[in-house]
Parts: C-alpha cells; sequence; structure tokens
C-alpha cells in the first residue's frame, strides 16, 4: 500500500482509542469541558448505562454558533494558545481532541448559545460527518448528546459491559468530579430516573455534606480533616482514621490542582505515611487536594491526563509524607497535650479545613454502633464466665471529681479492670473501655522509637552475661549487625560458631525473658537484614519488641498501675490504634449508656 495521509475520521477514530474508553470516559470528557466553561450546574442524563444516550446540558458561558464546526474539529482549543500557556495550564481541558473524538464514534449533536447571542445554533455529526450549523433554541450553556456509542466501532462495542455497570462507572467519575468542585451542582439521571444529585456547596461548613454524599457518612464521622502549607505546596482534604481502613482501595481520591490523578510517587507517601498504624493489607480512605503552581506539574502525559509528573517529585513525596504522618500520630487517645496549631480537627465536629479546630472526643473511638455492639458483646458473655470475681471492684477508687471537669484528664480515672483484659475508666464523656495490651503495645512501640530516634536506646547490662545457642548463620547475623543491634539497646557477642553471649538490653525491655526478646530480633534480622535494608525493616524490629513488652492479657493491674497507662496513651502519638491499627479505647458516651437502657424515652 502506498503511504497516504489517514481520512480526517479514521484520524479521529484512532484517537478515540485512546480518550473515549467507555460512556464514562465520555461523560469524564464532556462534564470537564462543562466545568471548564465556567458553568455552575450540570445535568447528566444517560440511557441504558450511557450506551444509548449521554446528553450533558451545562449553564457554562457557551459556544458561539461560528465556532461550533472548531470546537468539533481535531486540535481546535480554547484553552491554550501558546507552549507557554501548556506549561501552566488551569483547565481540566487542554487537547481539543475530545469532542472530535466522540463524535467520530457515535450520532452526535452540539447545541449552545453564548450571552452574546439572542438565539441558539446546532451542528448535528454522524459517524464523523458533520451537517451545516442550524439555527436552534437554547438557553445561555450548552448541551452535548451522545448517542449510540461506539456504533460504527464493532470492536469497540464488545467490550461494552452490562449496564449496570457501565452506570457504575459514570457514577464513581461524577463522584469524583463531585468532590473536587463542591461549588458545582450535579444532576444524574438514568432511565428517566433521577439517580444522584449533589447539591452546591455554598459555603465551607457545607463540603462535609457533599463529601458525606459522595462516600456516606461512615467516611466522614471517621476521618481527619487536613491543611497545611509549606514549600509552595498545599495538601487539604480529609484522611480516613486508621480504624476504618478499608479491604480495598476503593476510596481513594487525589487531586492535583482540581484535576483528579494516580501517582505513584503520591501513593507510596501515602502508603508510608499509614505504614505505622495499618494492619497489612488494608487500605486508607482520603480525599486529598495538592495545590501547587502549575508549573511545578506536568499534565500533558497522559491523553485521558489520568496521570501527572512533578518536576520536584521527592519534594512533594516528602511534603504529602510528612504532613499526613504527623496528622496521623497526633490522633492520640483522647487527644490530649501536643500544639493545638498541629492538631487535627475531627471532621464531625470541626471547621473544615482548620488544623486547630476543638476536635470532638468521641469521634476519636469507634463509631458508635461499634462500640455499643463491642459492649454489648462485652456485657453478653456468659454467666458463667462473668463471674464475680472476675470483675475487680475499685476499692477505694477516686471517681473523677466533678467539680474540675474542664480539667479530668480526656481518658479520666480508672474504675476496674474487666476479665484482666480491659480497663474501665470514667471521663467527662462518660464510659471508656481500654484494651490493656493493645495500648500499652503501642505506648511502648512509641517509646523505643522515640529513643532510637533521640540519644539512642538506653541499655542496661545483664548481671550475669547470658549464653544463647542459636544457628550458625544467626550467629553470623548478630555479628553482622552489631552496630545496629548496639543501636536498638542489644550488646551481643559471639561465643562460638553457634553460640552468642547477651551483654545489655534495651533498659524497656529489662523485666522480660531476655532469651526469647534477643531470638525474636535475630529472626527479624534473619528476615529483613539479608533481603532488604534493615533500615527499612528498623519499626518492624522495635514492634516487635513492643509486642514482648506489653501487658499481656490477664495481668491484674492496680488502680495507679491502670491511671497511669491512661496517662501514658493520652500523652502518647498515634496511641488510637494498636501497632496493628486496631483501636485501643472505645468512649461510650453518657447519652449511649442512657439509650442502651432506655432512659429518657
Ligand atoms: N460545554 C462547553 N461549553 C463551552 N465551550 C465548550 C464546551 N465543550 C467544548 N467547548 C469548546 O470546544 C473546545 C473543544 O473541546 P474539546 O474537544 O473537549 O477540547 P479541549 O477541552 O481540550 O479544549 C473547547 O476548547 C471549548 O472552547
Ligand atoms: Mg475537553
Amino acid at each position: 500500500m502506498p503511504i497516504q495521509a489517514l481520512p480526517d475520521t479514521l484520524v479521529n477514530q484512532i484517537a478515540a482509542g485512546e480518550v473515549v474508553e467507555r460512556p464514562a470516559s465520555v461523560v469524564k470528557e464532556l462534564v470537564e469541558n462543562a466545568l471548564d466553561a465556567g458553568a455552575g450546574r450540570v445535568d447528566i442524563e444517560l440511557e441504558e448505562g450511557g450506551v444509548r444516550l449521554i446528553r450533558i446540558r451545562d449553564d457554562g458561558g457557551g459556544i458561539a454558533p461560528e465556532e461550533l464546526p472548531l470546537a468539533v474539529s481535531r486540535h481546535a482549543t480554547s484553552k491554550i494558545a501558546s507552549i507557554d500557556d501548556l506549561e501552566q495550564v488551569a483547565t481540566l481541558g487542554f487537547r481539543g481532541e475530545a469532542l472530535p473524538s466522540i463524535a467520530s464514534v457515535s450520532r452526535f449533536a452540539l447545541s449552545s448559545r453564548t450571552a452574546a447571542q439572542a438565539h441558539g445554533a446546532r451542528l448535528e455529526i454522524d459517524g464523523g460527518k458533520a451537517a451545516p450549523v442550524q439555527p436552534h433554541p437554547h438557553p445561555v450553556g450548552t448541551t452535548v448528546e451522545v448517542r449510540d456509542l461506539f456504533y460504527n466501532v464493532p470492536a469497540r462495542r464488545r467490550f461494552l459491559r452490562a449496564e449496570r455497570t457501565e452506570l457504575g462507572h459514570v457514577e464513581e467519575w461524577l463522584r469524583s468530579l463531585a468532590l473536587a468542585r463542591p461549588q458545582v451542582e450535579l444532576r444524574i439521571s438514568h432511565n428517566g430516573r433521577l439517580s444522584r444529585h449533589y447539591r452546591p456547596v455554598r459555603d465551607g461548613g457545607e463540603r462535609v455534606r457533599r463529601v458525606a454524599e459522595a462516600l456516606g457518612e461512615d467516611f466522614t464521622s471517621q476521618c481527619l480533616a487536613i491543611d497545611h502549607a509549606a514549600a509552595g505546596l498545599r495538601l487539604h482534604g480529609w484522611v480516613g482514621l486508621p480504624t476504618a481502613a478499608r479491604s480495598s482501595a476503593d476510596q481513594q481520591y487525589f487531586y492535583v490542582n482540581g484535576r483528579a490523578v494516580r501517582d505513584r510517587t503520591v501513593a507510596h507517601a501515602v502508603r508510608q505515611a499509614y505504614a505505622d498504624v495499618l494492619f497489612h493489607g488494608r487500605h486508607p480512605a482520603f480525599v486529598l487536594f495538592l495545590e501547587c503552581d502549575p508549573r511545578q506539574v506536568d499534565v500533558n502525559v497522559h491523553p485521558a491526563k489520568h496521570e501527572v509528573r512533578f518536576r520536584e517529585q521527592r519534594l512533594v513525596h516528602e511534603f504529602i509524607y510528612r504532613t499526613l504522618h504527623e496528622a496521623l500520630a497526633s490522633a492520640r487517645a483522647g487527644l490530649a497535650g501536643g500544639e493545638p496549631a498541629a492538631r487535627p480537627a475531627i471532621l464531625a465536629g470541626g471547621a473544615p479545613g482548620a488544623w486547630s479546630a476543638a476536635p470532638r472526643q468521641d469521634a476519636l473511638g469507634l463509631p458508635v454502633r461499634e462500640a455499643i455492639a463491642g459492649y454489648a458483646a462485652l456485657y453478653g458473655t456468659p454467666a458463667s464466665e462473668a463471674a464475680p470475681a472476675d470483675f475487680a471492684p475499685a476499692a477505694g477508687a477516686a471517681p473523677m471529681p466533678a467539680a474540675n471537669e474542664a480539667e479530668a484528664p480526656p481518658l479520666g480515672f480508672a474504675l476496674a479492670q474487666l476479665h484482666g483484659v480491659f480497663i474501665l475508666a470514667e471521663n467527662a464523656q462518660g464510659l471508656v473501655l481500654v484494651d490493656m495490651h493493645a495500648a500499652h503495645e503501642r505506648i511502648t512501640y512509641e517509646r523505643l522509637k522515640a529513643a532510637r530516634d533521640g540519644e539512642g536506646v538506653r541499655s542496661q547490662p545483664l548481671l550475669v552475661p547470658l549464653s544463647l545457642a542459636v544457628s550458625e548463620r544467626e550467629a553470623d547475623a548478630a555479628e553482622q549487625h552489631a552496630d545496629t543491634l548496639a543501636g536498638y539497646g542489644f550488646e551481643l557477642r559471639r561465643a562460638g560458631p553457634q553460640a552468642l553471649s547477651v551483654r545489655s538490653v534495651p533498659t524497656l525491655l529489662a523485666d522480660l525473658d531476655p532469651r526469647a526478646l534477643v531470638l525474636d530480633v535475630l529472626a527479624d534480622l534473619r528476615e529483613h537484614g539479608a533481603s532488604r535494608k534493615l533500615d527499612e525493616a528498623r519499626n518492624e524490629l522495635l514492634s516487635t519488641l513492643a509486642c514482648h513488652t506489653s501487658v499481656r492479657a490477664n495481668r491484674r493491674l492496680t488502680l495507679p498501675e491502670m491511671n497511669a497507662l491512661l496517662r501514658d496513651m493520652e500523652a502518647t502519638e498515634r496511641s488510637g490504634q494498636c501497632n496493628h491499627g486496631r483501636p485501643t479505647w472505645v468512649q461510650l458516651s453518657k447519652a449511649e449508656l442512657d439509650r442502651l437502657f432506655l432512659r429518657g424515652r
């Protein structure tokens, strides 16, 4: 075949291969155009999952009749005019290929009117072939109709899924747009029925409502509001509490200058920020907006613009990681202590976007439902197990003095210990239940980390050095990593091909059985030391140590010991969850207790 230039329609159909994958991608492009045109309201009508019809009507600036043919020609755009504009593009579109691509694979109509025109106009295109522009009544704004998507591209049509599935994809895109543009009203109807309605947000406080409309109150009742700026970057939005992590990564929304993107740098930074507080295989939920100078990010990397490239990737990574890490760290039990300015607001109670807003404490624990279920489970224990001996009454306990409630510690004062596992405490809000083991483990872990990152883990010599029989590999590892181990407070010497002598152990762990401790550390060393840098596994190492030290279940604590644990929790970062992301305490408010007993009805 001789070389020949491809006809326009074919060129557009090829481009459509990249830009138009399914009805959802058409909706995305058309709604983005409406937003770029300054629309305050967008109506999205779909039939049969969008395959039969997509009609999108907006109240934006509109298109002049003489420009209609241009709008649907390839590489024609009103959004950029030079490479300089491309460097700092602020609109969602700029490639000028969505309308011609969509028009080449559907029966397409574009109707519009600008404020300067007395009447509207309409342009129809069937499979890429345009009819002349006709006068057509239309309010100021634009309507795009896309019928019979892919009717002339059977290969694509075969890839379309069931109506519900296609509708689901459309709704997911719109959810993402609804989160990014809360001021815009979005109405979605399917087969003649209104399926979603995002009402516009007029002031900041209403943003929470919009987030709840998009993601549900499960998200908004268990997240932290974030707003932090530094080094020319700003990160704001909401991150789910670790205890509200999900089994899939289905609620992760990240926007760069208002554009939804998937980015490896971002994903990695977020994962790392949660690394310490999330159970393996769980995924955090978040809605985060990164704002930066448009020149710092290249958006022209992907035809559908799902990806971006940061000029200063490491800076962005560090900024996101630090911001989230600190926000999550301050999600400590009772939220006592700490700099108020660096404390995230609990969404339900605080002003959005303000770190300094006073948090509502009860939002920190589990959602009420789960808390009550937990309580019910506790209370529903068979009578034989709940023998009176199991309940350690607080003999001579000093309940919290009502007079100075304002100064009372957030987690209150211990009343009793239950089943050797839970601490019951009374605070200003009501009853606090603490999982001793989980709480203590977290506290020790955070202390070890702080010590390691500060002056180093203090070490205490054993009165009599302990000799330990180990495998040759373990002995080798201990020898090879002697310096690192010293940094964790262990002094180990080789005493033979398969023997070590333990000279000192970390002071924090001095009460424990040194044999079990060292063997566990060696196991960690063997697992991580060889394969990847020990550095990366350092927190896992400390986590292993912390696990040893924590109060084992069934240990009877005295009231002063319990109170000391509560005070430690209040002072410890991340103490709202144990090292595996489970909650360490729950709050049952007086109102919830009343409800349990149907009081006041
Ligand atoms: N809903 C709309 N309202 C006003 N103008 C629009 C609308 N949709 C498209 N246009 C105009 O048509 C042009 C081409 O749109 P499109 O093919 O999506 O390319 P791009 O968005 O990349 O510019 C846009 O630059 C804009 O001027
Ligand atoms: Mg566009």
